[in-house]
Protein backbone atom coordinates (compact mmCIF):
# COMPACT_ATOMS: atom_id res chain seq x y z
CA UNK A 1 0.00 0.00 0.00
CA UNK A 2 1.24 3.11 -1.11
CA UNK A 3 2.17 5.52 1.76
CA UNK A 4 -0.36 8.43 2.94
CA UNK A 5 2.49 10.88 2.90
CA UNK A 6 3.16 12.97 -0.31
CA UNK A 7 6.60 12.97 0.59
CA UNK A 8 8.96 10.85 1.40
CA UNK A 9 11.12 10.81 4.98
CA UNK A 10 14.84 10.19 4.33
CA UNK A 11 17.39 9.79 7.13
CA UNK A 12 20.60 11.13 6.40
CA UNK A 13 23.05 9.42 9.04
CA UNK A 14 26.69 8.46 9.82
CA UNK A 15 29.84 8.74 12.07
CA UNK A 16 29.96 12.63 13.20
CA UNK A 17 31.81 14.67 10.77
CA UNK A 18 31.03 13.23 8.20
CA UNK A 19 28.94 15.47 6.45
CA UNK A 20 25.73 14.86 6.96
CA UNK A 21 24.09 18.79 8.11
CA UNK A 22 26.24 19.68 4.91
CA UNK A 23 24.40 17.61 2.80
CA UNK A 24 21.06 17.85 4.35
CA UNK A 25 21.46 21.82 3.91
CA UNK A 26 22.25 21.49 0.38
CA UNK A 27 19.26 18.76 0.19
CA UNK A 28 16.71 21.03 1.29
CA UNK A 29 18.03 23.83 -0.82
CA UNK A 30 17.73 22.10 -4.00
CA UNK A 31 14.46 19.95 -2.72
CA UNK A 32 12.04 21.72 -0.52
CA UNK A 33 12.58 18.91 1.64
CA UNK A 34 12.60 20.18 5.36
CA UNK A 35 16.06 19.52 7.16
CA UNK A 36 14.78 17.96 10.64
CA UNK A 37 18.12 18.37 12.60
CA UNK A 38 18.14 16.54 15.33
CA UNK A 39 20.55 18.00 17.34
CA UNK A 40 18.59 21.11 16.94
CA UNK A 41 15.10 19.33 18.11
CA UNK A 42 17.64 18.02 21.83
CA UNK A 43 18.10 21.25 22.05
CA UNK A 44 14.94 23.06 21.98
CA UNK A 45 13.22 20.38 23.88
CA UNK A 46 15.84 19.46 26.43
CA UNK A 47 15.68 16.21 25.44
CA UNK A 48 19.36 15.32 26.20
CA UNK A 49 20.85 14.67 29.65
CA UNK A 50 24.89 15.83 29.69
CA UNK A 51 27.42 12.63 29.55
CA UNK A 52 29.15 12.39 32.76
CA UNK A 53 32.34 11.33 30.77
CA UNK A 54 34.46 14.46 31.94
CA UNK A 55 36.70 14.38 28.95
CA UNK A 56 33.44 14.45 26.91
CA UNK A 57 30.83 16.82 28.73
CA UNK A 58 29.13 17.60 25.76
CA UNK A 59 28.02 15.01 24.19
CA UNK A 60 23.99 14.71 25.00
CA UNK A 61 22.87 11.10 26.02
CA UNK A 62 18.82 11.49 24.14
CA UNK A 63 15.79 10.16 25.74
CA UNK A 64 14.66 8.37 22.31
CA UNK A 65 10.93 7.60 23.49
CA UNK A 66 10.54 11.78 23.74
CA UNK A 67 12.36 12.62 20.71
CA UNK A 68 9.97 10.14 19.15
CA UNK A 69 7.16 11.94 20.65
CA UNK A 70 8.57 15.41 19.82
CA UNK A 71 9.00 14.77 15.94
CA UNK A 72 5.42 12.50 15.38
CA UNK A 73 3.88 14.80 13.89
CA UNK A 74 6.99 15.67 11.30
CA UNK A 75 7.28 12.17 10.17
CA UNK A 76 3.30 11.40 9.87
CA UNK A 77 3.36 14.99 7.49
CA UNK A 78 6.42 13.36 5.60
CA UNK A 79 9.09 15.21 3.61
CA UNK A 80 11.47 15.28 6.22
CA UNK A 81 15.13 14.61 5.76
CA UNK A 82 16.60 13.77 9.49
CA UNK A 83 20.05 14.04 10.41
CA UNK A 84 21.06 12.40 13.24
CA UNK A 85 24.04 9.83 14.12
CA UNK A 86 21.72 7.45 14.37
CA UNK A 87 19.10 5.59 12.60
CA UNK A 88 17.94 2.47 14.25
CA UNK A 89 14.97 4.75 16.66
CA UNK A 90 13.10 5.61 13.56
CA UNK A 91 10.41 3.77 12.79
CA UNK A 92 10.76 1.80 9.40
CA UNK A 93 7.46 2.10 8.66
CA UNK A 94 7.59 5.78 8.30
CA UNK A 95 11.16 5.75 6.63
CA UNK A 96 11.57 5.48 3.16
CA UNK A 97 15.46 6.12 2.51
CA UNK A 98 18.16 5.44 4.98
CA UNK A 99 21.46 7.06 3.33
CA UNK A 100 24.47 6.53 5.39
CA UNK A 101 27.29 8.87 4.52
CA UNK A 102 30.93 7.35 4.75
CA UNK A 103 34.01 8.83 4.94
CA UNK A 104 37.98 8.24 4.41
CA UNK A 105 39.42 8.43 7.90
CA UNK A 106 42.56 10.94 7.23
CA UNK A 107 39.83 13.42 5.77
CA UNK A 108 37.57 12.71 8.93
CA UNK A 109 40.55 12.69 11.42
CA UNK A 110 41.38 16.05 9.96
CA UNK A 111 37.57 17.23 10.01
CA UNK A 112 37.24 15.91 14.19
CA UNK A 113 40.91 17.61 14.83
CA UNK A 114 39.45 21.29 13.35
CA UNK A 115 36.89 20.86 15.93
CA UNK A 116 38.73 20.60 18.82
CA UNK A 117 38.42 17.43 19.64
CA UNK A 118 40.64 15.34 21.93
CA UNK A 119 42.58 12.45 21.40
CA UNK A 120 39.97 9.83 23.12
CA UNK A 121 36.91 11.16 21.09
CA UNK A 122 38.47 11.47 18.09
CA UNK A 123 39.70 7.78 17.69
CA UNK A 124 36.43 6.72 18.82
CA UNK A 125 34.87 8.49 16.23
CA UNK A 126 36.90 7.00 13.71
CA UNK A 127 36.80 3.35 15.04
CA UNK A 128 33.23 4.04 14.70
CA UNK A 129 33.72 4.72 10.77
CA UNK A 130 36.33 1.68 10.11
CA UNK A 131 34.18 -0.66 12.22
CA UNK A 132 30.97 0.86 9.63
CA UNK A 133 28.66 0.87 13.10
CA UNK A 134 26.37 3.23 10.85
CA UNK A 135 25.81 1.15 8.15
CA UNK A 136 25.59 -2.47 10.19
CA UNK A 137 22.85 -0.04 12.38
CA UNK A 138 20.85 0.24 9.24
CA UNK A 139 21.20 -3.14 7.63
CA UNK A 140 20.21 -4.40 11.11
CA UNK A 141 16.69 -2.20 11.62
CA UNK A 142 15.60 -1.44 7.94
CA UNK A 143 14.88 -3.58 4.40
CA UNK A 144 18.00 -3.83 2.17
CA UNK A 145 16.11 -2.18 -0.26
CA UNK A 146 15.88 1.21 2.22
CA UNK A 147 19.58 1.82 3.10
CA UNK A 148 22.35 2.94 0.60
CA UNK A 149 25.93 4.11 1.24
CA UNK A 150 27.39 7.35 0.01
CA UNK A 151 31.04 8.96 -0.11
CA UNK A 152 31.16 12.48 1.40
CA UNK A 153 34.82 12.97 0.92
CA UNK A 154 34.42 16.29 -1.19
CA UNK A 155 32.73 18.74 -3.30
CA UNK A 156 31.74 16.59 -5.67
CA UNK A 157 30.40 14.03 -3.71
CA UNK A 158 28.71 16.38 -2.21
CA UNK A 159 27.08 17.67 -5.58
CA UNK A 160 26.82 13.68 -6.81
CA UNK A 161 24.85 12.86 -3.89
CA UNK A 162 22.46 15.90 -4.25
CA UNK A 163 21.44 15.15 -7.44
CA UNK A 164 20.98 11.44 -6.70
CA UNK A 165 18.89 11.90 -4.12
CA UNK A 166 17.13 14.36 -5.96
CA UNK A 167 16.36 12.20 -8.32
CA UNK A 168 15.60 9.32 -6.03
CA UNK A 169 12.94 11.44 -4.85
CA UNK A 170 11.07 12.20 -8.10
CA UNK A 171 10.86 8.37 -8.43
CA UNK A 172 10.13 7.74 -5.06
CA UNK A 173 7.09 10.02 -5.91
CA UNK A 174 6.46 8.58 -8.85
CA UNK A 175 6.15 4.82 -8.04
CA UNK A 176 3.96 6.36 -4.72
CA UNK A 177 1.14 8.34 -7.23
CA UNK A 178 2.25 11.09 -5.77
CA UNK A 179 3.44 13.31 -8.26
CA UNK A 180 2.82 16.95 -8.47
CA UNK A 181 -0.55 17.47 -10.73
CA UNK A 182 -1.14 13.64 -10.63
CA UNK A 183 -3.52 11.28 -9.41
CA UNK A 184 -3.12 9.47 -6.04
CA UNK A 185 -2.48 6.39 -6.22
CA UNK A 186 -4.90 4.39 -4.02
CA UNK A 187 -5.68 0.83 -3.22
CA UNK A 188 -5.00 -2.01 -5.98
CA UNK A 189 -2.26 -1.42 -8.56
CA UNK A 190 -1.42 1.90 -6.43
CA UNK A 191 2.49 2.70 -5.86
CA UNK A 192 5.25 -0.17 -5.42
CA UNK A 193 5.71 1.54 -1.76
CA UNK A 194 9.68 1.89 -1.86
CA UNK A 195 11.84 3.62 -4.62
CA UNK A 196 14.64 0.50 -4.32
CA UNK A 197 14.70 -1.94 -6.95
CA UNK A 198 14.46 -0.45 -9.98
CA UNK A 199 17.22 -0.90 -12.48
CA UNK A 200 17.25 2.79 -13.07
CA UNK A 201 17.19 4.04 -9.66
CA UNK A 202 20.28 6.76 -9.23
CA UNK A 203 21.16 5.31 -6.07
CA UNK A 204 21.90 1.78 -6.88
CA UNK A 205 23.32 2.40 -9.84
CA UNK A 206 26.71 2.18 -8.18
CA UNK A 207 26.06 -0.07 -5.49
N1 LIG B 1 31.32 16.68 0.73
C1 LIG B 1 32.13 17.48 1.46
N2 LIG B 1 33.25 18.00 0.91
C2 LIG B 1 34.07 18.79 1.62
N3 LIG B 1 33.87 19.13 2.92
C3 LIG B 1 32.78 18.64 3.52
C4 LIG B 1 31.84 17.80 2.83
N4 LIG B 1 30.86 17.47 3.66
C5 LIG B 1 31.15 18.06 4.83
N5 LIG B 1 32.30 18.77 4.75
C6 LIG B 1 32.94 19.54 5.84
O1 LIG B 1 33.16 18.63 6.91
C7 LIG B 1 32.86 19.21 8.17
C8 LIG B 1 31.82 18.37 8.89
O2 LIG B 1 30.60 18.45 8.16
P1 LIG B 1 29.18 18.40 8.88
O3 LIG B 1 29.12 19.36 10.00
O4 LIG B 1 28.17 18.51 7.80
O5 LIG B 1 29.22 16.91 9.46
P2 LIG B 1 28.10 16.15 10.34
O6 LIG B 1 28.09 14.76 9.85
O7 LIG B 1 26.84 16.90 10.29
O8 LIG B 1 28.72 16.20 11.81
P3 LIG B 1 27.93 15.99 13.23
O9 LIG B 1 27.57 14.54 13.30
O10 LIG B 1 28.94 16.33 14.26
O11 LIG B 1 26.76 16.90 13.23
C9 LIG B 1 32.43 20.65 7.87
O12 LIG B 1 33.55 21.49 8.03
C10 LIG B 1 32.01 20.61 6.40
O13 LIG B 1 32.21 21.84 5.75
MG1 LIG C 1 25.73 17.81 11.86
Amino acid sequence: MAPTRSLPNIVITGTPGVGKTTLCEALAQKTGLHHLNINDVVKKHSIGEASTDPEDPNTKIVDEDRLLDVIENDLEDGGQLIDWHACDLFPPSQIDLVAVLRCDNKVLYDRLKARGYGEKKLQENLDCEIMEVLVQEAREAFDGDTVVELRGEGMGDLDGNVGRIEEWVRNWRKDNGKEEGGVEAKGEGGGKGKAGKDEDNPLFLHG
